[in-house]
């Protein structure tokens, strides 16, 4: 099977990073096919901790990584980690960037900022990263692509068109302060001839790739509850990280995709505001915090914390076409007596339901049905295959794998690369 895509099936930060990393080392092309900086992947392997922003996880391994059209680029990050893996020993070359990948840019940051301060009480929980406003002008087509720094004249012009919408808004809506064009410009021109080098037709790489039998690798990053179409809208991201987007994210047909591993916790957690169904109540939600060590990469940000939603993991196995399940994290739960899953929602109306809710209003208010299974409150250090779990940890993953009628393929017990059972 050359193709595989691997999604989060949650709210983000699922052990995407790790999952890819592992994946890697059998792969050929590791792709990163939506988002930007405001991912953060962790990945442990020999003994050394990378976090990651912009680039996908198989640089880690040395595997050729290529970032797609449909990412969003933060020039600086992008640069950082470049400079990052030469500090490592890994050759830079093995990444190459889509030209069409549009920039993140300054304004997009401020504003990004700005916005979620207007908003208030109301606001999103975005990272700050400038996500949602560079995505926005790519849709309204005044954005700045990777390939407008290849050339010097229309990388000025761009500049100066956006600045002059830009900086009206800045000063008259948001009340900060304006950027000025030659100090753009000059950041901008020293980041071209760096990022220059990188670029590449991300589309015909990948399906020369693919047409060669080699196996290539999709990483998404946030996540299926985080997709602009299909999440809790509308406290998402503005990219669509669920599986079909990694057919337009690189500019392959979705006939090309061959399976689609979900990543999920064995719990859940959720960065930011919106609802959230298995939300725990007490102080069961501080100690899941400590002992997965749930803040954010980016942000560094209490990541909130929830018993696993079994209504919304069969969701993402709809909206993904989910062929396998990698269940991490399994170790964080093992001083647990009892574990509480989320089976069904109780809605408004009383009903109870095992689908996700279509409509906004109706998930706001669902309530979680849970079904309580055993704990083993033993650590799971020891155990080097599945047969070697202790038998309640094997029912846990047993059941979820029968609730959702997918395979679970791979279960996590610890950070580090070889910490995951097949
Ligand atoms: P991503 O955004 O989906 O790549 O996930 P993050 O890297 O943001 O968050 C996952 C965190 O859990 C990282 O700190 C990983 O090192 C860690 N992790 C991943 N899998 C496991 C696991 O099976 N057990 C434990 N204890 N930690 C894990
Ligand atoms: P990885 O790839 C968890 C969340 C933010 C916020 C919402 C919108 O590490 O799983 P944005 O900055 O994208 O406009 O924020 O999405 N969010 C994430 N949560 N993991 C992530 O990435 C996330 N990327 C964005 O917290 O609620
Ligand atoms: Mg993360």
């Amino acid at each position: 099977m050359p193709s595989t895509v691997v999604v989060g099936a949650q709210w983000g930060d699922e052990g995407k990073g790790k999952i890819v990393d592992l994946l890697a080392q059998e792969s050929d092309v590791v792709c990163r096919y939506q988002g930007g900086p405001n991912a953060g992947h962790t990945i442990v392997a020999d003994g050394e901790t990378w976090k990651l922003r912009q680039m996908p996880s198989g640089v880690v391994s040395g595997t050729t990584s290529v970032i797609g059209a449909g990412c969003v680029v933060d020039a600086q990050v992008f640069l950082d980690e470049i400079d990052l893996l030469r500090g490592r020993g890994i050759d830079p070359s093995i990444v190459v960037l889509s030209g069409n990948a549009h920039l993140i840019m300054p304004w997009h940051v401020t504003i990004d900022r700005a916005s979620e301060r207007r908003l208030g009480s109301l606001q999103i929980g975005t990272t700050r990263r400038g996500i949602g406003p560079t995505y926005a002008d790519k849709a309204s087509r005044i954005g700045i692509r990777v390939q407008d720094v290849l050339d010097a004249k229309i990388l000025r012009q761009k500049i100066e068109v956006a600045l002059a919408e830009k900086n009206l808004w800045l000063e008259k809506i948001y009340d900060v302060e304006p950027f000025d064009l030659e100090v753009v410009w000059a950041q901008y021109a020293g980041f071209a001839e760096r990022i220059a080098p990188f670029v590449g037709d991300v589309s015909l790489l990948v399906d020369d790739a693919l047409r060669a039998g080699k196996r290539v690798l999709f990483e998404g990053a946030q996540a299926t509850m985080l997709d602009l179409d299909h999440g809790s809208y509308p406290f998402v991201t503005s990219s669509n990280p669920i599986a079909s987007g990694a057919a337009t994210g690189i500019g392959i047909g979705p006939t090309r995709i061959d399976r689609v591993l979900g990543v999920s916790k064995a719990y859940v957690t959720r960065v930011g505001e919106g609802p959230f169904p298995s939300e725990i109540e007490g102080s069961d939600q501080a100690r899941l915090r400590e002992l997965g060590g749930e803040y954010g990469t980016v942000t560094g940000r209490e990541r909130r914390c929830g018993w696993l939603d079994l209504v919304a993991l069969r969701y993402a196995v709809r909206v993904n076409g989910l062929t396998s399940l990698a269940l991490t994290k399994l170790d964080v739960l093992s001083t647990f007596e009892e574990l509480p899953v989320c089976v069904r929602y109780t809605l408004r109306d009383g009903s109870e339901t095992e689908h996700f809710p279509a409509h906004q209003s109706d998930f706001h208010h669902a309530r979680p049905v849970f079904e309580t299974l055993p704990g083993w409150a033993q650590p799971l250090d020891d155990a080097s295959t599945v047969d070697e779990l202790p038998p309640e940890a094997r029912a846990y993953v047993e059941f979820v794998s029968r609730a959702l009628d997918v395979p679970i393929e791979l279960v996590g017990v610890g950070a580090a690369r070889d910490r995951v059972l097949a």
